[in-house]
């Protein structure tokens, strides 16, 4: 519930602009009180009457607006709310929002406020995917702006890929976890991902073909159930989500040093794909051939195994650990044993083989095991199985 709760939404000139009327809707029926602003861009898209009749309220628009400076100023206007909210945030309002500029209404506001700021952003997928936005959206999660989304999907101008901007409902949960209201609110989730490096020399490692996708979805759907997440990462092809902690190592045993450190955890979920071997005669310095046509002899030492070295704590276990198993033969029955080896609560065991195209691709099918027994949910897109295991964890903590 947001009872009492402000927020101030800023509407961008985006074609989700029309999702935001459905936002301030679900808003006020949670019982939130949303002050809307809107730049010129986004009048394009959606008219201020139709604003201000959902939202109840004056709609803040021009900056040089001389009444309202007499009567509320952009100043004050960006400090009375709880929580400040851009969306749909488009790729012209994060580069200002990045860039620190002040040039209308929204952009002063956002520059001017003392509250935190989340961003849900919109744009076509070559956009969201440019250098200049990815750029943007490091110093935005530098700077401590959350954001939810944007999701993967067929967008308004035809192309397919990340840029939709997430769904009304999606942005509520993450303004409830911002305003430290979801299910997991005050609760500490630790969450490993991505793959591991085991160097053989200082240029070349042993590493495999986990992306990283499912961990860092996964992040963000517990981070808006306002779990706080400590994000444990190996070099991951997909960068990390935001509103998480993130914690960046190489190998399997600085990943059991990270995870040691960050406990005490109420969950924990090992989602990286850890490799089981390094390289125990690794060199010091770059391997040379000899001459003589023959390899060198790699020896290889096992790695710890992270998620059985938590699951067995004897004192501090977190009260759920969750592991995952990628297999590619036998997926229940290999789980199954998985679960019980390990000592893990839950494994959420995946089919890798190349012919499913999940190993790197935005979808996954999913089989939960637990002492319950086993359930296999449908293939869905690695977004949504991160919303239904987080919301699963969040019911296993309640
Ligand atoms: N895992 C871990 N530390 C390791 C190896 C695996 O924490 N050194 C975790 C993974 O994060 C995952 C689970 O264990 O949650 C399953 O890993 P997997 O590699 O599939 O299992 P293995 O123990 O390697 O079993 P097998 O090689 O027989 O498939």
């Amino acid at each position: 519930m947001l009872a009492g709760r402000r927020v101030l939404l800023v509407i961008g000139g985006g074609i989700a602009a029309y999702k935001s009327l459905d936002l301030i809707r679900r808003l006020r029926e949670r019982g939130a009180a949303v002050v809307p602003v809107l730049t010129r861009a986004a009048e394009e898209f959606v008219t201020p009457l139709s604003v201000g009749a959902l939202a109840g309220q004056k709609v803040y628009r021009a900056l040089f607006d001389l009444t309202d400076e007499a009567e509320m100023g952009h100043i004050q206007l960006s400090r009375t709310a709880d929580l400040v909210v851009v969306a749909p945030a488009t790729a012209d309002l994060m580069a200002k929002m990045a860039g620190g500029q002040a040039d209308d209404l929204a952009s002063t506001l956002l520059l001017a406020t003392d509250k935190r700021v989340l961003i849900a952003p919109a744009m076509n997928v070559r956009m969201w995917n440019h250098p200049a936005t990815q750029r943007n959206l490091a110093t935005l999660a530098a700077d401590g702006i959350l954001r939810v989304g944007p999701n993967d999907g067929d967008m308004a101008c035809g192309e397919y890929g990340p840029g939709r901007m997430a769904e009304p409902l999606e942005i509520v949960a993450a303004i409830e976890a911002a305003l430290g209201q979801g299910p997991l609110a005050g609760r500490h989730v630790l969450l490993t991902s991505g793959p591991t490096h085991e160097p053989i020399d200082p240029v070349r490692y042993i590493a495999n073909r986990s992306s990283g996708a499912q961990g860092a979805a996964l992040g963000a759907a517990l981070a808006a159930l306002g779990a706080r997440v400590t994000f444990v990462t190996g070099p991951a092809a997909v960068p990390p989500p935001a509103g998480v902690t993130v914690v960046k190592v190489e190998t399997a045993a600085q990943m059991l040093t990270a995870v040691q450190a960050a406990l005490p955890a109420d969950a924990a979920v090992f989602a990286a794909a850890v490799a089981d071997w390094r390289v125990a005669n690794a060199a010091a310095s770059k391997m040379k051939k000899d001459g003589s046509g023959r390899a060198p002899a790699l020896v290889f030492a096992e790695n710890p195994d992270i998620l059985a070295t938590v699951s067995r704590l004897v004192e501090g276990r977190p009260r759920l650990v969750v592991g995952f198993a990628a297999e590619t033969d036998d997926v229940l029955a290999n789980a199954t044993a998985k679960r019980l080896r390990k000592g893990c609560d839950w494994i959420v065991a995946n089919d890798v083989r190349p012919a499913t195209g999940i190993m790197g691709g935005v979808e996954n099918e999913v089989t939960l095991v637990t002492a319950d027994g086993a359930e296999t949910w449908p293939r869905l897109a690695k977004d949504e199985v991160a919303r239904r295991l987080a919301a699963r964890i969040a019911g296993a903590l309640a």
